[in-house]
């Protein structure tokens, strides 16, 4: 019988913000990390404990390994003879990108579930996405206890394995994307003659409110696009201005190279 009913190895930006999320679910959690003072101001924070690596591999039901992908060969190294004494069941949930099931499961060399995630950071924000992709030994029942921790996070949505990376170009990279998109329509407003915060604060408001208004509408963002602009108005002028600039595919490009980045990095 597990302890803690959540464990998080590395709790840095991802799996910092993963716990913020968590923590709202009301589960119980253990939090380690390789700068132990990390965790255990974030355990502070949070009202949860701090603990180690081994103590999470010892005691915890699901076991988030927050690490980056290249250091994740060392720690399931270190975890695999904790997890071999171990009697009960346990799952392990991995939110490394790129690295598939299979690898997981392999360079652990025991035949333990695992979950892959793949979460953006507006999860500590419970505005976030996290996509999921069980191997087939996961049972309903876990996932949907997994899923009831995770619902603080934001959009919880189950995907085939092969089409996480997919899914992750757009949810885990996307945020970037955003920033950069803010930050230009910020710097438009100044070049008209506003202060940057102001600028930015209404950048930012819009964003929110048109992706709120296209997910309660269910409309085509192309309808809703056409309804705010006016025939021979000022929205159709700056529509067409950006279309000039190839706006539209410089976006679909930003995600085919992320994806493929990750097909790169996966192959490695
Ligand atoms: N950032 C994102 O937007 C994002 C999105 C999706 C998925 N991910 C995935 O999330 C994972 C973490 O990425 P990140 O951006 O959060 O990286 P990060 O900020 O560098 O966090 C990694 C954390 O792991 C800790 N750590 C390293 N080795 C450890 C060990 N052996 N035992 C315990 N803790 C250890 C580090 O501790 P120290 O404090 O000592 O450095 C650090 O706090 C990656 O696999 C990444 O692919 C990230």
């Amino acid at each position: 019988m597990s302890t803690y009913q959540l464990g998080l190895i590395g709790t840095g930006n991802m799996g910092g913000a993963l716990a913020q999320a968590a923590a709202k679910s009301g589960a119980s959690m253990l939090l380690s990390n390789r700068t132990a003072e990390k965790a255990a101001r974030l355990a502070a924070e949070l009202d949860c404990a701090a603990g180690t690596n081994l103590e999470i591999a010892e005691s915890c039901k699901f076991i988030f390994l927050g690490v980056k992908p290249q250091m994740l060969p060392a720690l399931l190294d270190e975890l695999k003879a904790p997890f071999s004494a171990r009697q009960d069941r346990f799952i392990l949930v991995s939110m490394a990108a790129g690295v598939p099931l299979g690898t997981i499961k392999k360079t652990l060399g025991l035949p333990c579930p695992v979950v892959r995630i793949m979460p953006n950071l507006p999860v500590a924000l419970g505005k976030g996405v996290v996509l999921i992709s069980p191997d087939d030994t996961v049972t309903e029942g876990e996932l949907a206890e997994l899923e009831t921790s995770l619902r603080p996070a934001g959009l919880l949505m189950r995907m085939p394995e092969d089409k996480l990376d997919a899914g992750s170009a757009v949810s885990g990279c996307g945020p970037a994307f955003m920033y950069l998109f803010l930050d230009a329509l910020a710097n438009g407003g100044v070049s008209c003659g506003l202060p940057y915060p102001q600028a930015l604060a209404l950048a930012a408001q819009t964003m929110i409110g048109t992706a709120e208004m296209t997910l309660a509408s269910g409309k085509h963002p192309g309808q809703l696009q056409s309804e705010v602009c006016s025939p021979g108005g000022t929205t159709i002028a700056g529509v067409r201005a950006l279309e000039q600039h190839g706006v539209r595919a410089a976006a679909m490009d930003a995600v085919i190279a992320a994806y493929e980045r990750t097909c790169e990095l996966a192959e490695k």
